[in-house]
């Protein structure tokens, strides 16, 4: 996905720029650029493919090397094919003013029109050079400053943005602004550094100003001034990035996904970290105190998210009506604003997400609220986008999540799930018996991932027998169900093998068909009231000769019985198996795409977060 920086000191500005362009890398990236203000003039350099591509350019350019202001960005194509002219900086006619952006101009063929009729010239396929060319025209047309063109020209777009823009008329000027895209700037001593991931700031400082939508900020050497889009001045408070830089790097791991799936115990004992209060025997959620008597009286649940963040969702259904017996549906975000769903202000809209940025599961929030529906966020980036549009939330703590396939967010999002699920639950009807149970199986969940962790060894050897399999089936009952289609999404979307995820019980009303000698078919099966119902299933597999990969719970020797291999899990009550079960099924996946050859921290066409449409 698309990434910005920009950066005004005293250091060469390419090294700051190219060094934050690599720290945006994981979010996936077709081609890049940078522009350098020399002195005199602007200067860019372009190129398809990596980062490095355009540092070798950069690093030959001695204008470029002398500069110390200058932006820079990372395209993943929306309008145009990945090529060096569509790549950013997007520049006006006599290339005295330069644009990168973040985001769609929903109205650019209207804006190009108009602009192609005053004479302009485009040069690429994009939106984003529309926005250079109105910026232009502004300028031209008796603007008092970049800022102020900048302004006028925001004024007549529709459609998402976070932009950096600099004019060689105005040196020593970056002039940024954002609705929809997210926009950071670092505040260091003598210098700012722009960013639209904080992993590009934190190796200069931890101080950052978080601008929201339609706000702006005209960065200088002598300060930073904020505004809105409408100049109104705003005053933003110097906040502190949580992540340190070491955090987000790999940490020894051979890819980042790994390192992810490993640090799971950690990052649920994080996300568990103060909010079960074993004297008073309750769930202690700060972020949703302000909101707490509005929670109880809510008389449904939407739980709403995209991908991975949706397979959490789905447990949640289970977890809200199971433990707090609240009618809970669940929608796909990118759906929800088009169906018109029944909302109202007896409703409790959450939105799930790992990045906070993704701009379907933004765009049902603001929908739901529009509706007078209370709207909470389960987010894992802090200061993102979703989490400050939100009424109230819960965050995941889960640490930063580099690798694109999602692993730890999803455990935690459960682990969130189940705490505001038994919250509610007490509140309204659960004994304080049954609430102990759970509470204490949640303090032994960390401990139990980490003895499911220990077999990764024997999940690679299986994998390693049926990795040349093209079509895999992963099937899963109640709790599970979800479970078996989170195993599926993490197969293809990293070793690209084709999966389904199924009900098991659904098998029979036509994907049996598919089953044939060798096929790979993954019963998710923990003991739990349908577990002779899935039991059935796998038979019916069998009997088909399909390869049976079994999820199971520890002490079931029995079912090895009927199963080519079995991993084991502790033994939990049902509703928290999930955060166990799906552990292994991560693991498959990760080794597959190892055994594949495949590259595990960026699979081919997918980004970290999908910040369009
Ligand atoms: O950042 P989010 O949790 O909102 O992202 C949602 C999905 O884009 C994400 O989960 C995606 O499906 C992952 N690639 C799954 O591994």
């Amino acid at each position: 996905m698309c990434g910005i920086v920009g950066y005004i000191g005293n250091k060469r500005a390419c090294s700051v720029l190219i060094e934050g362009l690599k720290r945006l890398e994981y979010r996936g990236y077709d081609s890049a650029g940078v522009c350098v203000f020399s002195g005199e003039a602007l200067h860019i350099r372009k190129a398809t493919g990596r980062v490095a591509e355009v540092e070798a350019l950069a690093c030959a350019d001695r204008d470029i090397q002398a500069g110390t202001c200058g932006i820079a960005h990372t395209r993943w194509a929306t309008h145009g094919e990945p090529n060096e002219v569509n790549a950013h900086p997007h520049c006006n006619h006599d290339n005295r003013i330069a644009v990168v952006h973040n985001g769609i101009i929903e109205n650019y063929v209207t804006l190009k029109q108009f602009l192609a009729s005053k004479g302009c010239v485009f040069r690429s396929q994009t939106d984003t050079e529309v926005l250079s060319h109105l910026i232009s025209e502004f300028y031209e047309d008796g603007a008092d400053s970049l800022e102020e063109a900048v302004q006028a020209a925001l004024r007549e777009v529709s459609g998402t943005y976070g932009i950096a823009v600099v004019c060689s008329d105005e040196p020593d000027k970056i002039v940024v602004a954002r609705k929809g895209s997210p926009l950071i700037v670092g505040v260091g001593s003598d210098e700012y550094i722009v960013a639209s991931d904080a992993a590009a700031i934190i190796e200069h400082t931890a101080n950052v100003v978080y601008l929201n939508d339609n706000e702006m900020a005209v960065i200088t050497r002598d300060g930073m001034r904020t505004m809105t889009v409408d100049n109104v001045p705003v005053t933003k408070e110097v906040q502190q990035i949580e992540w340190s830089l070491e955090q987000i790097a790999k940490g020894g791991y051979e890819h980042f996904m790994l390192k992810e799936i490993m640090e799971q115990p950690e990052a649920v004992r994080m996300s568990l970290g103060g909010r079960l209060d074993l004297r008073e025997m309750r769930v202690k959620l700060g972020g949703l105190e302000k909101v707490s008597r509005d929670l109880v009286r809510a008389r449904k649940v939407i739980l709403t998210g995209c991908g991975t963040a949706w397979h959490a969702a789905l447990v949640g259904e289970y977890l809200f009506e199971d433990l707090a017996r609240i009618p809970t549906e669940v929608e796909y975000a990118s759906e929800f604003r088009y169906r018109n769903p029944i909302v109202d202000d007896g409703s409790l809209v959450i939105a799930l997400s790992q990045s906070g940025e993704t701009a379907d599961t933004l765009a049902a929030l603001r929908e739901a609220r529009e509706k007078g529906a209370l709207a909470l966020g389960i987010v894992n980036a802090v200061g993102s986008t979703i989490a400050r549009e939100t009424d109230a939330g819960v965050y995941l703590h889960a640490g930063p999540e580099i690798g694109v396939a999602s692993t730890k967010a999803f455990t935690c999002q459960l682990v969130v799930e189940t705490l505001i699920a038994l919250m509610l639950g007490r509140r309204r009807f659960m004994s304080q018996p049954t609430m102990d149970q759970y509470m204490q199986a949640l303090t032994r969940i960390p401990e139990q991932i980490e003895r499911v962790l220990e077999q990764s060894g024997l999940v690679r050897q299986i994998v390693a027998e049926h990795v040349d399999r093209d079509n895999w089936l992963f099937l899963g009952r109640g709790y599970n169900y979800p479970v078996a289609l989170e195993g599926a999404l993490k197969l293809k979307e990293i070793s690209y093998i084709h999966a389904e995820g199924l009900p098991a019980a659904e098998m029979k009303h036509g994907p049996i068909a598919l089953i044939h000698e060798g096929m790979p078919v993954v019963f998710i099966a923990p003991r739990c009231s349908t577990y002779e119902k899935i039991l059935g299933n796998i038979e019916e597999v069998r009997a088909r000769r399909g390869r049976i990969i079994a999820v199971a719970t520890e002490g079931d020797t029995g079912i090895a019985r009927y199963c080519d291999h079995v991993i084991y899990v502790p033994d939990c009550p049902v509703p928290l198996q999930p955060i166990l079960t799906v552990v292994p099924l991560q693991l498959m996946a990760y080794h597959a795409a190892v055994a594949r050859g495949c590259n595990v921290d960026k699979p081919r066409n997918l980004a970290k977060s999908v910040t369009v449409e």
